[in-house]
C-alpha cells in the first residue's frame, strides 16, 4: 500500500475561530497519531479511504477538515463552517460532521468527541433556552437559593391521584420542583393528560397557600408527536415538560424551542447518555451534549452530581457541563444545571460547595424513602439546602431540623 500522505495536518496554523467548528477528540489507537488523526479529518469531510478521480482541486482546500494540534493522545480538528447547514440539516447534520463515522473507523482502537466550539454565525442560528435558569427562578420566585426538587418513585405504577398527592406533599414541605422519572410517559397506570390534570391541581391548591412550584411532565416520544404531546399537556395545565434528549434526538428539543406554542420551560433529561459519555477514552462526553442542549433551546439539563450522587461520572466532567450551562460566551440565556441521581440530604453541603447556588438539586428516593414519609422527606431536602444556603454543616442545622436528622440517621454524611 502507498504511504499516506498527511493531507489534513495543518498543525499550529491560526485559524479564524468565526469560520470552523473546532473540535477535541482523545484518540487511542497503534497508528502515528498523525496518521490517524489525517484519517479522522478525511473521512469527516472529503476524504475517503482511497484516492478518487473526482476530488476536483479546491476540495480540500474549501471544505477539508483541518487537524490544527497533536498533542498526546488528544487533536483538534477544524471544520469549515461550509462543512454545515443549520437550515436543513441542523443538529443531526452536525453530528454526522463531528460525531459520525469516525467512531467505527476500523483503524482506530477508540475515539473520544471531548469538546466542540461553534462559531457566532452558527450559534446565532440556534434559539437558546427560552427561559433558562434565571426564567425558572421567577416563575418559582426563588431568586437566590438553589431549587430543590424530587423525581416521585416509584419510577412507575403509582396513579395520577397518587403522583398529584405525592407533589402536593413535597411543595407542602418546601420544594420547588418535581418530575415525572425517564420511563414514565403515557402507561395505562397513569395516562399523562390525567396525571398533568391532577397534579395541576395540586399545584395550584400550593400556589393558593403561596408555594410555588412546578412540575415536568415527561412528553418525551417520536418526533412526529412531539409538539402535539407538548400541547396536551400544556392544555392540561402543565407548568414544565421533561424531554429525553439523547433518546428523542436534539432536535425534539430544538422543535419545542422554537415553536411558539410551548410557553412552558423545558427540563431536559439525559438517560442513555451513559452509553455515550461513560467510556472515558470512546463516545461522546457530557460537554458536547451539554452545549447543543442550551443551543437547542433546553431551559435545565441533567448535569451530574459533581462526583458525589450515584450515578458514574467524575467531578471535574460535571464541573465542565455546569460551566457549559452557565458561561456567558454564548448568544443565550443560561441553563438551570440540575444535579440529581442518588443525591441524599447529607452531601447536599459538598455539592453546593462546588455548584454555587444556580443550581436544581433532586432526589428521588431520599425523598420517598425519608422514614416520616414524602413530606418530612421533602422538608428534609430543602432543610439541607438551607443549611448549605447559609454555609452551616448539616449536622449543626440538623440540631434544630428534626426531619433533616432523620434523614442524617438514615443516610449519613457525604
Ligand atoms: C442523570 O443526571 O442522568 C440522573 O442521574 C438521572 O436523572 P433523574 O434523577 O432525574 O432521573
Ligand atoms: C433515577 O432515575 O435514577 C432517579 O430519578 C434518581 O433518583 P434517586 O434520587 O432515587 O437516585
Ligand atoms: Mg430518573
Amino acid at each position: 500500500m502507498k504511504q499516506k500522505n498527511y493531507t489534513y495536518l495543518h498543525l499550529n496554523e491560526n485559524l479564524d475561530p468565526d469560520e470552523y467548528v473546532i473540535c477535541d477528540y482523545s484518540v487511542t489507537t497503534d497508528l502515528p497519531m498523525e496518521e490517524a488523526a489525517d484519517s479522522i479529518a478525511a473521512e469527516q469531510s472529503t476524504g475517503t479511504w482511497t484516492e478518487i478521480s473526482t476530488l476536483k482541486s479546491g476540495i480540500i482546500e474549501k471544505y477539508g477538515a483541518r487537524v490544527t494540534n497533536i498533542s498526546g493522545n488528544r487533536i483538534t480538528v477544524a471544520f469549515p463552517n461550509d462543512d454545515f447547514s443549520i437550515d436543513v440539516g441542523g443538529v443531526p447534520q452536525i453530528l454526522s460532521v463531528i460525531a459520525g463515522n469516525l467512531f467505527g473507523l476500523e483503524a482506530l482502537k477508540k475515539v473520544r468527541l471531548e469538546d466542540v466550539r461553534f462559531p457566532k454565525s452558527i450559534l446565532e442560528q440556534f434559539p437558546g433556552p427560552k427561559h433558562g435558569a434565571d426564567g425558572l427562578k421567577d416563575i418559582l420566585k426563588r431568586k437566590d437559593k438553589p431549587l430543590v426538587g424530587t423525581i416521585i418513585k416509584p419510577k412507575i405504577g403509582l396513579s395520577p391521584k397518587e403522583m398529584a398527592d405525592y407533589v402536593y406533599e413535597s411543595g407542602m414541605g418546601g420544594l420547588t420542583n418535581s418530575k415525572d422519572d425517564e420511563t414514565l410517559t403515557n402507561q395505562k397506570f397513569c395516562p399523562i393528560e390525567d396525571r398533568t390534570v391532577a397534579i395541576a391541581e395540586a399545584l395550584d391548591k400550593l400556589e393558593q397557600q403561596g408555594i410555588h412550584m412546578v412540575h415536568a411532565i415527561n412528553i418525551s416520544t417520536g418526533g412526529h408527536r412531539i409538539l402535539e404531546a407538548a400541547d396536551k399537556v400544556q392544555a392540561a395545565g402543565a407548568k414544565q415538560i421533561m424531554v429525553d434528549i439523547i433518546t428523542c434526538g436534539f432536535s425534539a428539543v430544538q422543535a419545542l424551542a422554537e415553536d411558539p406554542s410551548v410557553k412552558v420551560p423545558i427540563h431536559v433529561h439525559r438517560t442513555m447518555h451513559g452509553a455515550m459519555t461513560r467510556d472515558k477514552n470512546h463516545g461522546i462526553a457530557m460537554l458536547p451534549i451539554a452545549k447543543m442542549s442550551r443551543m437547542c433551546g433546553g431551559d435545565a439539563l441533567h448535569i451530574g452530581t459533581l462526583g458525589v450522587g450515584k450515578m458514574s461520572g467524575d467531578a471535574s466532567g460535571d464541573m465542565d457541563n455546569l460551566r457549559a450551562c452557565l458561561d456567558e460566551d454564548v448568544p443565550y440565556r443560561k441553563v438551570m444545571p440540575v444535579c440529581s441521581g442518588g443525591v441524599y440530604p447529607g452531601m447536599i453541603g459538598k455539592l453546593v460547595e462546588k455548584s454555587g447556588f444556580t443550581v436544581q438539586i433532586q432526589a428521588g428516593g431520599a425523598v420517598a424513602g425519608h422514614p416520616g414519609g414524602v413530606r418530612k422527606g421533602a422538608m428534609a431536602m430543602s432543610q439541607a439546602v438551607d443549611a448549605a444556603y447559609e454555609k452551616i454543616p448539616a449536622d449543626v442545622y440538623a440540631k434544630t431540623h428534626e426531619e433533616l436528622k432523620a434523614a442524617l440517621e438514615k443516610w449519613g454524611m457525604k
